[in-house]
């Protein structure tokens, strides 16, 4: 297995002071070295570093013009921006022929990390597999707050990107049908977001239907319904907000009622043990919220999550 560590530490998608000191949170578990004693060969290529420290300001700072876009989204231009270059970053490690990992950052870094997968190998057609709390398929007239980290999944979905403004050359390019897109772990749904699930079709599964089926049966389906395969490679773009805040509770929006850590890692596991991994997003962990210690247990949930996506687990 070849594996790329890309840090995403980009913070604009939301207001919280902290989330893009994350990547290094999760690399200090010692998560490289890690995968390195169990035989992976991971290259770290580093951080995709926002354009300047400016550009990375909280956005909730006392003074900073919040630079809205054309439909309220808040620092639109400097999101987009940032993700354009990460997309080329994730596309440079895809190339080398690595599963590239990202680890955020907020959550608005899956609009380059899934941009740089998709338009990659054009003949391939990627689908998602979106772990969250949230739906993130807000767009600028639908989301309550105006934070880009509630909106990524809408830029891919070729019936909702034209609710988006572009920059200027036309980033981003959608590359996802509405079958191409599967949720586990929603409860925390947005009236707009409900209705793009509901109109669209698009498969999600919430808490209820995991106290329903258990896990196991709803990965499969949703692995099942994704299909993955050597032309259709899968990217899981995990936001550790869909653990229960017990789990992970350094986070930007945390909610109650979620997933446990063996739910999560049911999730990843068999994801990996379906194959056809290409990508892998792991974000909002802010190690800035709640004490040291509960930085640091944040973290080490990410490691695990991480470590069963990409081995199953430290010693399967
Ligand atoms: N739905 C809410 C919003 O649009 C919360 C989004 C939280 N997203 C996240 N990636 N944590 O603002
Ligand atoms: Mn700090
Ligand atoms: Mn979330
Ligand atoms: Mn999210």
């Amino acid at each position: 297995l070849r594996v790329g560590f890309l840090g995403a530490p980009f913070n604009k998608g939301q207001r919280r002071v902290g989330v893009s000191e994350g990547p290094q949170a999760v690399k200090d578990t010692g998560i490289i070295t890690s995968l390195q004693d169990l035989g992976v060969d991971v290259k770290d290529y580093g951080d995709v570093e926002p354009d300047n420290n400016n550009n990375n300001k909280p956005t909730d700072d006392a003074g900073d013009s919040l630079h809205l876009g054309p439909n309220g989204e808040r620092h639109f231009e400097a999101v987009l921006t940032y993700n354009q270059r990460l997309s080329s970053k994730v596309g440079e490690v895809l190339k080398d022929g690595r599963l590239c990992v990202t680890v955020g950052g907020d959550h608005s870094i899956a609009i380059g990390t899934i941009h740089g997968h998709a338009h990659t190998n054009p003949e391939h057609q990627v689908v998602v597999l979106w772990v969250d709390a949230h739906a993130d398929l807000n767009s600028g007239t639908t989301s309550p707050s105006g934070n880009m980290h509630g909106m990524p999944a809408a830029f891919h979905i070729t019936n909702l990107s034209s609710r988006h403004a572009k920059l200027q050359d036309g980033f981003p390019q959608p590359s996802l049908a509405t079958i191409h897109l599967a949720y586990i772990g929603l409860r925390d749904v947005d009236k707009g977001e409900r209705a793009f699930l509901d109109q669209l079709g698009i498969v999600n599964y919430g808490m209820r239907d995991v106290d329903r089926l258990g896990m196991r049966e709803v990965v499969a389906r949703c692995l099942d319904h994704l299909s993955p395969s050597t032309t259709r490679p899968l990217h899981v773009s995990f936001d550790i907000d869909a653990l229960d805040p017990l789990e992970a509770p350094s986070t930007g929006t945390p909610v109650r009622g979620g997933l446990t850590l063996r739910e999560g890692l049911v999730v990843v596991q068999e994801a990996w043990a379906g194959g056809h991994m290409g990508a892998l997003d792991l974000v909002e962990v802010n190690p800035h919220l709640g004490t040291p210690t509960d930085a640091a247990y944040t973290a080490h949930a990410a490691k695990e999550i991480i470590m069963g996506a990409l081995v199953g687990g430290y010693s399967q």
